[in-house]
């Protein structure tokens, strides 16, 4: 091996890009599950307004933000740099267009990049956004300032949308991984045609999950029935296994 190999396109785009993605795919989704098992059911432990909350919110929570929303970054950077860099990635993707065997893989990656975009677009859009909010009152209070009415509500839509994203994590992950090791193989082979309809079937999904955590169908309040994915942690994991399921179905059904 000579050392002009070892920094050329094909090893950066095959294994360096890889490795930084991974790396900076645990750092965000780590603590998006810190978030979801660990700080929301401690806050709420808490209680409302209490002084010990707000010193977690601008304590911890200001910190554990910062790596979570640059870490969403770095991970779809360095995805999409995958998509980009590695040689023949993009002219592989295209060319086996109409390739059975190929079909699956790609529209695994295919499903797998668009849960992750939303999940990153979800990240600096609405959690992000909203917790701004959240973190600009919490130290106001501190300060002895008033409390600002919005934040409770913008709490609960950050909180809405961060479920939103663990429930689309277990999917994201399975054909992240997925499309390189197991549907690459297997015995899994599909037309354009079948791993197109797999691709909307999952986008169809996707988006009303999505549209119904931004409060779409009802609103973001309390009683509204269509949020019980979202009503607590557990809700959210069943939730995300179901979802899983039901895709890895219907990957069966058009591409098994
Ligand atoms: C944000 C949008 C994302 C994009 C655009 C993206 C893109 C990609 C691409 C193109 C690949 C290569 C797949 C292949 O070899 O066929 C990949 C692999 C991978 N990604 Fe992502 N990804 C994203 C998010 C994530 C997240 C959040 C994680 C969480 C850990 C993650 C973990 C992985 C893993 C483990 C692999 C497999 C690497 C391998 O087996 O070679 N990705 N991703």
């Amino acid at each position: 091996m000579y050392a002009a190999d070892i920094i050329t396109q094909d090893l950066l785009g095959n294994f360096w890009f890889r490795y930084l993605h991974v790396l900076a795919g645990i750092t965000w989704i780590g603590l998006l599950y810190y978030f979801n098992f660990v700080q929301v059911p401690g806050l709420a432990a808490y209680g409302d307004e209490g002084k010990a909350r707000n010193i977690t919110v601008t304590q911890i929570a200001t910190r554990a933000l910062w790596w979570f929303r640059w870490a969403a970054i770095a991970t779809l950077g360095t995805g999409l740099l995958i998509v980009g860099v590695a040689p023949n990635y993009m002219q592989d993707f295209m060319n086996h267009a109409g390739s059975t065997s190929a079909n699956a893989k790609n529209a695994a990656i295919t499903v797998g990049m668009l849960l992750g975009i939303t999940m990153a677009a979800n990240v600096w859009m609405v959690i992000w956004k909203n917790q701004k909010v959240v973190i600009a009152n919490a130290a106001n209070v501190l300060n002895g300032g008033e409390a600002d009415p919005n934040a409770a509500g913008a709490g609960r839509r950050a909180m809405l949308v961060s479920r939103q994203n663990m429930i689309f994590s277990v999917s994201m992950l399975f054909y992240m991984i997925g499309s390189a090791h197991y549907y690459d193989g297997f015995g899994w082979s599909a037309t354009s045609s079948d791993g197109y309809t797999f691709i909307i079937i999952a986008v169809v999904l996707g988006a009303l999950l999505q549209l119904n955590a931004l409060g779409k169908f009802g609103g973001t309040a309390a009683g509204n029935k269509m949020l019980k994915p979202y009503e607590s942690h557990k809700n959210a994991i069943i939730s995300g296994v179901v979802l899983w399921l039901v895709l890895f179905v219907v990957s069966i059904i058009f591409m098994g």
